[in-house]
């Protein structure tokens, strides 16, 4: 039977290790804060952002909420978070993403300080991950580390596969496994053979975006399947990259959706915040 990788049970687990840490911090006097910015009213974006200020209330973590209207201009978004840049009692910037595409993505997460970029985007932070430098990382791809070790599942030496090439998961996630000594691939929509490019993974790593892509027949018997999607099915109900029920017999561990990567990628930005202060 297959494991079933409890993404909420873990994620849960470091929380409380962080929600420890902080209390110890302030005990010394040193207060946690997080900037959250939100541009617009995005139903999804409004949804995620509630979920870290959760988490931070949970951990201990002050957060103070930035609303700006859709109709903000770069120039003034740009002189806020040089503002927080400065603030000696904000440790963490988060400037929530999409943007109105009147704002260059870019040019924003390149003002944020690489001191204060707990989500890992800026090009310092990428840099420094590459080279083995100290740094923020992206949050899902440590998440995902994390949930392969607190599973005792083996990296090193492992042929694992990455379908997906974004600056948020596929990308940082192929130079962390790099890190721990897996033998990677990443592929995207324009590899060929993909079927029998992900069978040849010990680990597989999902990041495609498209519904219940992932059949047993991209999965070799006895491998880690680890889904990084989440949808919504013609049922309203919240589904992943993979068809789980169908790979599920076929392999060693999974993520389900929701519950696997998901809770994950707020824990490590949670931890981000806290090596921030530190
Ligand atoms: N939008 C979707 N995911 C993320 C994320 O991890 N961080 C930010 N800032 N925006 C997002």
């Amino acid at each position: 039977m297959a494991q079933v990788i409890d993404g909420k049970a873990i994620s849960t687990q470091i929380k409380e290790e962080l929600k420890e840490k902080v209390a110890k911090l302030k005990a010394e006097g040193k207060e946690i804060s997080l900037a959250v910015i939100q541009v617009g009213r995005d139903p999804a974006s409004s949804v995620y952002v509630n979920n870290k200020k959760k988490a931070c209330e949970f951990i201990g973590i002050r957060s103070l909420a930035y609303e700006l209207e859709e109709t903000v201009s770069e120039k003034e978004l740009v002189e806020l978070i040089q503002q927080l840049n400065e603030k000696e009692d904000v440790h963490g910037i988060l400037v929530q993403l999409p943007l109105p595409k009147h704002i260059e993505e870019d040019k924003i997460i390149k003002t944020i300080s690489p001191a204060k970029d707990v989500d890992g985007f800026h090009p310092q932070s990428v840099g420094a991950l590459c080279i083995g430098q100290k740094g923020f990382v992206s949050c899902t791809p440590a998440g995902i580390i994390q949930l392969l070790k607190r599973s005792g599942i083996e990296i090193a030496g492992k042929e694992c596969v990455i379908i997906g090439r974004s600056n948020i998961v596929g990308k940082p996630m192929g130079i962390l496994m790099l890190r721990e000594n897996a033998t990677v691939t990443i592929a995207h929509s324009k590899t060929q053979n993909l079927k029998e490019v992900c069978k040849r993974a010990d680990i597989l790593i999902v990041a495609v975006g498209k519904p219940k892509m992932i059949t047993s027949e991209y999965v070799k018997e006895g491998a880690v399947v680890i889904d990084v999607g989440i949808h919504r099915n013609e049922n309203n109900k919240l589904c992943g990259d993979v068809d789980y029920e169908e790979v599920f017999p076929h392999c060693s561990a999974i993520t389900p959706v929701p519950g696997g990567v998901g809770p994950m990628t707020i824990a490590m930005l949670m931890n981000n915040c806290v090596e921030s202060a530190q």
